[in-house]
């Protein structure tokens, strides 16, 4: 038997399916609201894209890249996440000449050769959200609290992380002092971070490694160390989010895995799932379209990763919806499908396609989750009328056919 490959499954239909949807549709709603429009980016782009964007140094570009040569000899990479591919059509399309604010919307599939665990896969939905033009931190405020808002929407319980990652201003001088501290502890950080210091040294900080660890406690904190641009805007930040009731912790050694942030980064957490906790990140990339060839436009976004909220979603109980047409007699099986794929135009139909006595067709509606269901025997054939049952409330009529 062939099998799916590993890290990859499948969203299968009635429970995941049911709830993926959900998801999308709420989400998306939220999106709306805020002021987002939906764009759809290709899954394959040249490899080039993320190793400029998300950043040679980084472990999805450097390990985690599903990438290879195709046929016209092209090295390209299935999307590892949303990003960098929005912001391609932003420049390409030369939105980034138009003076205006441009927020956009996407879903979609993404790709890791991660090893695969509990909330880990290597192929996974992101529903992202970037915003383009906008330098004031009610933007990094306002998508902060949609997160939130599609998390209440959800019932999914959270925690927020907030960092600065500061700007060009004072991130040069906090590499310095940084690269310092981690030469004076050289002996003691493991080989990765050793790699880090000379690449991305701002990395080392969420090295997993319980020795580096102990030792990173020490390190100079980032926070102490933003310029005054950056500093005062990072306290408005947190002054809005508190206006709004959204509790924050900050957290110093949140530097996210990819190269492009700036400024405000964020994560938000999940306590009920395990090891793979993030249940969504994101951050400002000021600096990210000036890299891509673009006019210099702030710009900040997040994604929710959707596999790991799947057993968080706290689904609404189904509503019954649309029709179930079956035949209690053979001569009555194309007069109901006519019926059925007529009723089709306007609602969801379910027709069964076998003669059955009621009790069957009625599971079978029930099954459907239909609201209705809809049954023609010879006594209605020869009255020209339909039996039909109200299943949510328990009611029967006959209407003629014309009418239903
Ligand atoms: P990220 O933190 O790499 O950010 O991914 C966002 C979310 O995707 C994570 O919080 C997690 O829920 C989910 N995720 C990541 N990797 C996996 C995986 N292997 N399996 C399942 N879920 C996963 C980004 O991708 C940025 N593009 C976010 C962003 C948008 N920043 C600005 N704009």
């Amino acid at each position: 038997m062939i099998r799916s490959l590993r890290g990859m499954n499948d969203t299968l239909e009635q429970e995941d399916s049911a709830r993926f949807s959900y998801f999308i549709q709420t989400a998306t709603r939220i999106a709306k609201n805020y002021g987002f429009r939906f764009i759809e980016t290709p899954q394959l782009e040249e490899t080039a894209l993320f190793k400029r964007s998300v950043g040679e140094s980084s472990d999805i570009v450097g390990k985690e890249m599903y990438q290879f040569i195709d046929k016209g000899e092209n090295d390209v990479c299935l999307r590892p996440e949303g990003t960098a591919g929005v912001v391609r059509a932003f420049v390409q399309n030369k939105y980034d000449r138009q003076d205006q604010i441009h927020r956009l919307f996407y879903h979609g599939t993404m790709f890791r050769y991660e090893r695969p665990q509990k909330g880990r896969l290597r192929q996974f939905h992101q529903f992202g959200c970037e915003s383009f033009g906008e330098a004031s931190v009610l933007e990094d405020a306002s998508l902060i609290l949609m997160v939130r808002d599609i998390f209440n929407a959800l019932g999914i319980n959270f925690e927020l992380k907030l960092n600065s990652l500061g700007d060009t201003n004072c991130m040069p001088q906090y590499r310095e002092t940084l690269i310092k501290f981690l030469h004076s502890n050289e002996e003691h950080i493991c080989e990765d971070c050793m790699r880090r210091k000379n690449t991305n040294p701002i990395r080392v900080l969420d090295c997993k490694n319980s020795h580096c660890q102990v030792i990173y406690a020490d390190a100079p904190k980032l926070m102490q160390n933003l310029c005054a641009g950056c500093d005062t805007d990072f306290k408005a930040l947190t002054d809005i989010l508190k206006e709004h009731g959204m509790a924050y912790e900050i957290d110093p050694h949140l530097v996210r895995g990819l190269d492009y942030y700036s400024k405000t980064a964020f994560e938000f957490i999940s306590t009920e799932i395990g090891a793979q906790s993030a249940i969504a990140g994101g951050g400002r990339y000021d600096r990210l379209v000036e890299f891509l060839e673009g006019r210099p436009t702030p710009a900040i976004g997040f994604a929710i990763g959707v596999e790991r909220l799947m057993e968080l979603i706290k689904m609404p109980s189904p509503v019954r919806e649309g029709y179930y047409f079956g035949a209690m007699d053979e001569n009555a099986i194309s007069k109901v499908y006519k019926l059925g794929m007529r009723k089709r135009t306007s609602d969801i139909v379910t027709i069964g396609y076998k003669a059955r006595n009621l009790k069957a067709h009625l599971k079978a509606a029930d099954k459907a989750n239909a609201r209705y269901c809809a049954i023609l025997g010879e006594n209605e054939l020869n009255r020209g009328t339909v039996w039909l049952k109200d299943l949510e409330n328990k009611t029967e009529s006959e209407p003629p056919q014309d009418e239903i």
